[in-house]
């Protein structure tokens, strides 16, 4: 995977007024640019960010989707509805979704299927605790949340991307160190070998606390294709900078 993909994940943050100031922002900067971006944006603001994002290489993305396709599910978005509004990558099992919400391997590995059925590549993230990594189950761990989706998929999973995503660096300042990051994306990098002919294409993303300073190191390793940004995609310096260093 030779052009890195950065994804902003907006999380719980925004509004209408922050969300044109942030994209003004981005929009000067992009000259630059030569990756693969976009922005995963909450789904009351998609269809202004649709709309904002028109002719900038930046695409659009959203957090999370429904299980399902239609129905008495209250508060739930489809793929189908993320698809009106031009939405190309959706995040499914992060881990504060895992974490807040109880969603499990098998929920999470069905949300990716709804995407794909979609015409949506699904952000899958894995990561593991802190009290996992300190018990030596990293491996297990990452592989088993990313069997789930696999073994949902079939063939399609050459159309996901991964993200890693070690809970322990989410929103805390404490970042994987290149080796720790390089180490599991190896390690996932295989698992998707082994699954299907067409691994290249699948992009491994890390996640966790990379910031303007780092993204240089993290985007060196041979086997992190780009990043998904939290806290620092909420400035538009900041995340020019992590889209210059993946350029
Ligand atoms: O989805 C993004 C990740 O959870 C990383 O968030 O960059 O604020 O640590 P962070």
């Amino acid at each position: 995977m030779s052009t890195k993909l950065i994804v902003g994940n907006w999380k719980l943050n925004g509004g209408l007024s922050a969300n044109q100031a942030l994209l003004d922002g981005l929009r000067d900067g992009l000259g630059a640019v030569r990756c693969r971006a976009a922005v995963c944006v909450p789904h009351p603001y998609l269809a202004q960010v649709q709309l904002l994002l028109a002719g900038s290489p930046i695409v659009l993305g959203a957090q999370d989707v429904s299980a399902h396709t239609a129905g008495a599910y209250t508060g739930e978005v489809s793929a189908s509805m993320l698809r009106d509004f031009g939405v190309r990558y959706c995040i499914v099992g992060h881990s504060e979704r895992r974490q807040y919400h109880g969603e499990s391997d098998e929920l999470v590995a069905l949300k990716a299927k709804q995407a794909l059925a979609h015409g949506i590549t699904p952000i899958v993230c894995v990561g593991e605790s802190l009290a996992q990594r300190e018990a030596g189950q990293t491996e297990a761990v990452v592989k088993r949340q990313l069997a789930a989706v696999i073994h949902e998929n079939g063939h399609c999973i050459s159309e996901i991307v991964v993200a890693y995503e070690p809970i322990w660096a989410v929103g805390t300042g404490i970042t994987a160190s290149p080796e720790q990051a390089q180490q599991v994306h190896a390690v996932l990098r295989a698992q998707i070998k082994a699954a299907t002919a067409h691994a290249e294409r699948v992009a491994i993303l890390y996640g966790g606390s990379m910031n303007a300073a780092n993204a240089s190191d993290l985007l060196a390793q041979p086997d992190v294709d780009g990043g998904l940004i939290g806290g620092a995609a909420l400035k538009a310096a900041d995340f020019l900078t992590i889209l210059r260093a993946a350029s």
